[in-house]
């Protein structure tokens, strides 16, 4: 195992989507199937990770493995032997790097048993969604765990993982600005690394969504779900946390994610399972693949060779947009040369550091404390011009 960083540009990341969840949340939209009843998918599934990951790196040819990030759904769910198997598999394929390999657990007792043979098979950092330590909001949004059962297993982790980040969700509705100090507060007690406070999203079909248009319940205007993203700001800022990413927090530079830099950063990554998105440069052209969302799909697909739903070239212009539009939401911003393929930003670029939303320094294009709550107003004056 080598401690260099990964380098964007010759390194390759590997994202592994694990649809199979205990129960589905009313809010979340993400690729995800109920894992009861389809146990014997799941075998199949596994068996065809591996067939499109061998399939891919013949395509893609040597490179450093950079990271890998088993997410889901709920890869906690997944056997150990399994994540042993893809972990062995990337590390022979990919030889070198891979020093960061993250799985998403939910807090659960059962799944926190199994956290000490996921150690075993290669997972080094846990990304553990406790979402909130309350039962009535734990209860509000659907989740499968108390908030005691959270904490339970936010200790087990402690003691088996080298790295622990947590997700927590905000903008509840009725939730005060003293009411998420508070939770963040209480939360800091545990001990992570690493947290990522995502404010509560209301998806299209989703049973929140629904719920929102029956009026049944609203979630917060703009400007208390601004005062709400001050309070995280400040409280993590004293805490120790350095807002690195919107919505990711680190406790020093070593803690921030490996995986999630690398793909903001532009880097290469292949995504493997239902759904998965990649991004590959091959002979200069960067190219986007989704897999087939569907389980059955994904694995008759890649049996035929033919894992993906949508597979895509993109322009100089759609790949500099993307790095424009991740780069922006990280402290370290994106290189001033991205910008050559988007000559029509430079106006609104020279406009918004007038304005104060964006700075330019050592070579690059950074939001500003003042830009970043903005950054889809930001991102889309720049990239509409
Ligand atoms: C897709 S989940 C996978 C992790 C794991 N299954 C869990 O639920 O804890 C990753 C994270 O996305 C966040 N998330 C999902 N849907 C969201 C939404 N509608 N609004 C805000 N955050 C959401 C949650 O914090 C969750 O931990
Ligand atoms: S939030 Fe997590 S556990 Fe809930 S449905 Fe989505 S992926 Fe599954």
């Amino acid at each position: 195992m080598t401690t260099e960083p990964p380098d964007p540009g010759t390194d390759v990341a590997l994202y592994v989507h694990w649809p199979f969840c205990a129960r589905i949340c009313p809010y979340c939209d993400f690729n995800v199937v109920r894992a009861r009843g389809n146990e014997a998918r799941a075998e199949r599934l596994t068996a065809a990770i591996l067939d499109d990951l061998r399939a891919q790196a013949a395509r893609v040819g040597p490179r450093r493995l950079a990271s890998i990030f088993f997410g889901g759904g709920t890869p906690s769910l997944m056997s150990s032997c399994d994540v042993g198997a893809i972990v062995e598999a990337a590390r022979a394929l990919f030889p070198g790097g891979a020093g960061e390999v993250t799985l998403e657990a939910n807090p659960t007792d059962a799944e926190a048993d199994r956290f000490a043979a996921f150690a075993d098979a290669g997972v080094n950092r846990l990304s553990m969604g406790v979402q909130a330590l309350d039962d009535a909001r734990l209860a509000f949004l659907g989740r499968n765990h108390s908030a005691e059962e959270a904490r339970r297993a936010v200790g087990v982790a402690a003691r088996v993982f080298p790295r622990l980040s947590i997700d927590l969700i905000h903008a509840l509705p009725g939730q005060s600005v003293a009411d998420w100090r508070a939770a963040l507060t209480q939360a800091l007690d545990l001990g992570f690394e690493h947290v990522s406070p995502y404010q509560l999203t209301i998806a299209q079909g989703t049973a929140f969504a629904r719920a929102v248009g029956r009026g049944d319940w609203s979630p917060p205007d703009e400007d208390l779900a601004a005062a709400l993203y001050e309070t995280t700001q400040e409280t993590l800022g004293a805490a120790g946390f350095d807002a690195y990413e919107v919505s990711n927090h680190a406790r020093g530079v070593a803690a921030r994610s490996a995986h999630n830099l690398h793909v903001w950063r532009g880097g290469d990554y292949l995504g493997v399972g239902p759904g998965a998105h990649g991004r590959l440069t091959l002979a200069g052209v960067r190219t986007a693949t989704v897999a087939r969302r569907g389980v059955d799909a994904y694995v008759a697909g890649v049996a035929a060779g033919s894992p993906w739903e949508e597979r895509a070239d993109l322009s100089p212009q759609d790949a500099a947009e993307e790095r424009v539009l991740l780069g922006l939401r990280t402290v370290e911003g994106v290189p001033l040369c991205v910008l050559d393929a988007l000559p029509a930003t430079s106006r609104p670029v020279a406009e918004m550091v007038e304005e104060g939303f964006l700075t330019v320094a050592d070579g690059r294009l950074i939001a500003t404390p003042a830009g970043r709550p903005l950054l889809d107003a930001v991102t889309a004056r720049l990239l509409t011009a």
